[in-house]
């Protein structure tokens, strides 16, 4: 039975997180964490609290995250919504000030959705922010930390993202051919962190998750 938070619940993966929780007695307390709050789709459930925090002062909202154990950080946007800077922020900066908040009030597992193809020295303005996200947040020495990097991930979106379309578009044979190469829907990825939340803890360090390995531990 543990305290776990989940950061970025309101976006794709985080719901699907979220939902699965909800059929989990393993977690006694679970600690929302956004910009703002949101009427949950699960209805009422006294062991999820929804906290409301400024990323930018997330120093001053510790302890949100204070007495969790395990920690699903899902967060993240897109250079069309949030211009070069605003990405950069919120996919690297907002990730790793959670990582080290979440580190330094007692969190011992802390599990990130990154992406396919994170490289820090890229000249790409994704893989490189990815990557240097992913960097610095292993430089923390997590007892436990899981880097999950998926592919395209596929899920049902209120909004439309024109880019996410066109990769739809052109991918959807391959995606449908070889579902386990450049793809996963969202479900499976949130089932993948969960299952992995369940296991019995040990200071494995570092562990690096590619899309494969997404779709197997979501069936193990
Ligand atoms: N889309 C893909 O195909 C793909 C592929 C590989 C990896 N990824 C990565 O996987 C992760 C999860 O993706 P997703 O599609 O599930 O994300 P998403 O649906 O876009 O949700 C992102 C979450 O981050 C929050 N967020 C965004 N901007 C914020 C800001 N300025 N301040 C505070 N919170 C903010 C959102 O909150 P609000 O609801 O308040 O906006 C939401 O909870 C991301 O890191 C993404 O880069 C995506």
């Amino acid at each position: 039975m543990s305290t776990v938070f989940v950061v970025g619940y309101t976006g794709a993966t985080g719901k699907a997180v979220v939902n699965k929780l909800f059929h989990e007695e393993s977690f006694k307390r679970i600690v929302l964490i956004g910009r703002r709050k949101v009427t949950l789709t699960i209805g009422d459930d006294p062991r999820f609290e929804q906290k409301e925090v400024d990323f930018d002062k997330l120093d001053d909202f510790k302890d949100v995250f204070r007495g969790c154990d395990t920690g699903f950080c899902c967060l993240g946007t897109t250079r069309s919504v949030a211009g070069k800077e605003g990405f950069i922020r919120v996919d690297r900066d907002y990730v790793v000030n959670c990582a080290r908040i979440a580190k330094e009030t007692g969190c011992r597992h802390f599990q990130v959705v990154s992406s396919t193809g994170t490289n820090k020295n890229s000249c790409l303005l994704y893989p490189k922010t990815k990557g240097e996200m992913e960097e610095r947040i292993t430089d923390m020495g997590f007892q436990r930390l899981t880097i999950y990097r998926p592919g395209f991930l596929l899920t049902d979106r209120e909004e439309t993202r024109i880019g996410e379309k066109l990769v739809m578009c052109c991918m959807f044979p391959v995606f449908k051919l070889c579902p386990t190469a450049g793809s996963v829907h969202v479900d499976l990825v949130a089932q993948a962190m969960i299952n992995n939340a369940k296991r019995p803890f040990k200071p494995e360090g570092t562990s690096i998750i590619p899309n494969a390995l997404i779709h197997e531990w979501a069936h193990s």
